[in-house]
């Protein structure tokens, strides 16, 4: 089976992430994989206007009361459509954010924060992707420090994943790489290695049949065993009274503080049981959570006349802005 594979970088050009990007799809490139590289500063890319038009629209046609799915209200206005639909003919995908503030740059985030529209299980759904490309994704931060001066960096690109149904098989934080190609000098052979192991994995997991694939990152990686995110916290109650004594900030698994047996590092345990129960990355778990949000929409709409006056008097309220000389 032919496999396609997107290189997206959303760093410098000739930076670390473009460099560990070509290394990994070079490694693709020559199994015979179909590759393809993009670097978002080379597109239009909006921010999402947050207009929920595409959830509005998806509610509308699960109650029968829209027929056809219009997508993003800025569909024909910039260069994302046609990105995302070229993604969704991937098998795989290698994706190389900087790390900026501790967390992924704000540019990877304005693209997948526009993934909301194009909800894979959604589109197979209503016809609009034919054929599940069942994407698997290799997840690179890269920052000028180590670890401590980017936690948050690899968990919230793998949390913009799971919208498009792309399941993580391997991540990598590219560490002390501050100055564009810095990954290239000899300290970081390793690091460049790793970045090509990243394309083995890849081609590796779109060899293995869909059920059958699993993690190929480092198994005792961060603290939850599931995604291997290092973001576990105490749990609060649910929307639907749902509990549990920690959670996967990244997932959403819950279960219990243990140890890893084989580092003696804190690891979350798993409820056996209903550990899985809000797995942002299955499909059947993510629906729960779209019941929540039509049950907060039906109480808004059902109490919507009662903040009539409320919300006028807000509206009437004005402040001080900043005004732009230009
Ligand atoms: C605004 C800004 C904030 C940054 N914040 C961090 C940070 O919090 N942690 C870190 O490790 N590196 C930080 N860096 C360094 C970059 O992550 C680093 O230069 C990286 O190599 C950029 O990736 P690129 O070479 O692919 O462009 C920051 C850089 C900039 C410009």
């Amino acid at each position: 089976m032919a496999h396609k594979v997107m290189g997206i970088c959303a760093g410098r050009h000739d930076g670390n992430g473009e460099i560990a990007v070509k290394a990994a799809l070079k490694v693709l490139q020559d199994k015979g994989a179909e590759v393809e590289m993009i670097n978002l500063f080379d597109y239009n890319i909006l921010p999402c206007t947050g207009c929920e038009g595409c959830t509005m629209q998806m509610g509308n046609i699960a109650m029968g009361k829209q027929k056809e799915y219009h997508g993003c209200v800025l569909k024909d206005k910039d260069d994302v459509d046609q990105l995302v639909t070229e993604l969704h003919t991937c098998n795989g995908v290698i994706i190389a954010v900087p790390t900026y503030d501790l967390a992924p740059s704000s540019m990877y985030m304005r693209f997948a924060q526009r993934f909301l529209a194009y909800e894979l299980s959604f589109l197979k759904e209503i016809g609009v992707v034919k054929e599940d490309p069942h994407t698997v994704a290799g997840l690179i931060a890269v920052g000028g420090s180590m670890h401590d001066w980017q936690p948050l960096a690899l968990e919230v690109i793998q949390a913009s994943m799971f919208t498009m149904s792309i399941t993580p098989v391997d991540r990598m934080m590219l560490q002390r790489v501050g100055r564009p190609a810095n990954v290239l000098i000899d300290d970081n052979a390793d690091q460049l290695a790793r970045a090509k192991e990243m394309g083995e994995h890849i081609w590796e997991a779109m060899e293995t049949p869909v059920e059958d694939r699993k993690w190929l990152g480092d198994p005792d990686e961060g603290v939850c065993p599931n995604c291997h995110s290092s973001l576990v916290y105490p749990g609060d109650k649910h929307w639907d009274g749902v509990e549990f004594p920690y959670e996967c900030a990244v997932c959403g698994c819950g279960g219990t503080m243990g140890t890893n047996p084989n580092t003696g590092r804190p690891w979350l345990v798993i409820d056996p049981e209903n550990g899985h129960i809000r797995d942002r990355f299955i499909d059947k778990s993510r629906a729960e959570h779209l019941n929540e949000i039509v049950q907060t929409r039906i109480n808004f709409f059902q109490k919507q006349g009662e903040i009539k006056d409320t919300l006028a008097e807000y509206k009437a309220m004005k402040f001080p802005t900043v005004e732009i000389k230009r």
